[in-house]
């Protein structure tokens, strides 16, 4: 039987899973209820960058088997529904808004046919699936509901998606696993691990998966803080505890920490969802973890201000990077951004750029000034951040622009320049964690 899927949320996620989803040979038909994502992608135009993404939904769209609707009635046609709507940090606390995934199933329920699997890949805190699964039992008990969390990274989303690491299904029986099971099966051809859980232990996956990657980055900024007072370096720091296989040499880069739409807000409503269930203590570490990260923004300003002066109101200076990592326009909690928009408050004249995440980051600091061109960005500027480590930055040829700027230094917010090379064109150069 050739399933029929549909895909409830078309942002990052749900975009990448029915593109993903279609190029494996199923039909998918993808709702959200946004009408101006929709028509883009309904023309095969993606309303996000990612690479690969782009090329992947146009080739998909042109095989008529992808489809994007605002109208959740087309769900009807579908065996299996993936919920990939997003799950925000509250307005008013550390928690996820539940809101989208709890109406995504509401919208859903009335259309659901017999037998039909509902499948959550968003987010969510623990109990979330169980109790989506006792509301169902009630609106829609014809169906079921299992829960797959989703591991992908912006920049490598599809991927991560086609190829991942492991797939986790959090399911109630065998039948939802078996369905899910035909659904990967090109996938699980490959050699991918298939992990079976029970509900709540699917959904902790992902939160401890991200808490894990948020710890891991947290640690070596933590490390970076006494280099910088020891009169260590970070970087030969972080590539020597690196070979043991048992700490691994990933995700111990350390610079400005992590921001983007995961892993603060996740590791923010695991310590919420926690404390509910009395477990407050458990987690306790992830408030310093949250905080580590936050200070390296502050960090980096200190910096800032011991190179030009405590007051910043006379100062220009050039802001490299916008997004919260390279290869993506995200600008979501984006360390870049938030330390462009400080220095900005602190008084100082701020020039940003980026390569993607302009216009996503004008949305969010219309008051801040960009430029689309690296050597406009640094003209006449006191002092220049790296701040988002892509590809482009590190090609920048240090004596070239040299004489576009008025002072000639440079802070690595990344750790990923390279220092020789700008030391010797005569510029000084800090970095995060290296005292030298
Ligand atoms: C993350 C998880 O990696 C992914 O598995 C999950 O599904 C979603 O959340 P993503 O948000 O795309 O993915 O970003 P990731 O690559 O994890 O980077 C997060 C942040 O950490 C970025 O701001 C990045 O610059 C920063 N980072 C990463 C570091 O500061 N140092 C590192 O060593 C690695």
């Amino acid at each position: 039987m050739t399933l029929t899927l549909s895909v409830v949320g078309c942002g990052y996620l749900g975009a990448t899973h029915a593109a993903c989803m279609s190029s494996l040979g199923f039909t998918v038909i993808g709702v959200d209820t946004d009408p101006n994502k929709v028509a883009m992608l309904q023309r095969g135009e993606l309303p996000f960058y990612e690479p690969g993404l782009d090329t992947l939904l146009a080739d998909q769209m042109k095989t008529g088997r992808l489809s994007f609707t605002t109208d959740f009635s087309a769900v009807k046609d579908a065996d299996i529904h993936f919920v990939c709507v997003g799950t925000p940090q509250s307005k008013d606390g550390l928690a996820a808004d539940l809101t989208y995934v709890r109406s995504a199933v509401a919208e859903i329920a009335p259309y659901l046919k017999d037998g039909s699997l509902v499948v959550g890949k968003s987010t969510v805190p623990v109990g979330t699936a169980q109790s989506l699964r006792d509301q169902l039992a009630k609106t829609a008990p014809q169906a079921d509901l299992a829960w797959n969390p989703e591991f992908l990274r912006e920049g490598f989303a599809v991927e991560d998606t086609l190829t991942p690491n492991r797939l986790v299904v959090g399911v109630a029986n065998d039948r939802a696993e078996e369905i899910l099971k035909q659904v990967y099966e090109p996938i699980i051809a490959l050699g991918t691990p298939w992990i079976r859980a029970d509900l709540p232990t699917a959904e902790l996956v992902k939160v401890a998966a991200n808490s894990f990657l948020a710890t891991k980055i947290s640690f070596i900024n933590a490390m970076a803080e006494v280099c910088e007072a020891a009169g260590g370096d970070v970087t030969v720091l972080a590539k020597a505890i690196g070979y043991d296989p048992r700490i691994g040499n990933k995700f111990l880069q350390a610079g400005i920490g992590f921001g983007g739409g995961c892993l603060p807000k996740d590791i923010r409503a695991f310590m919420a969802r926690a404390e509910e269930l009395g477990a407050k203590q458990a987690l306790e570490f992830l408030r310093e973890i949250d905080a580590i990260n936050l200070r390296a923004r502050h960090r980096v300003i200190d910096v800032v201000r011991s190179e030009l002066s405590e007051d910043l109101t006379k100062y220009k200076i050039a802001v490299l990077g916008a997004t919260f990592k390279p290869d993506s326009d995200d600008v979501r909690d984006s360390p870049a951004l938030d330390i462009a928009a400080q220095l900005q408050a602190a008084g100082a004249a701020v020039v940003v750029h980026d390569p993607k995440g302009i216009e996503p980051a004008r949305k969010r600091f219309p008051k801040l000034e960009y430029t689309e061109v690296v050597n406009d960005a640094v003209k006449g500027v006191d002092l220049i951040l790296h701040l988002t480590e892509w590809k482009e930055y590190r090609a920048i040829d240090p004596s070239v622009i040299s004489g576009l700027v008025k002072n000639k230094i440079i802070i690595d917010g990344r750790n990923m320049l390279d220092r020789d090379l700008w030391r010797n064109a005569g510029w000084k150069f800090h970095a995060l964690g290296r005292s030298d």
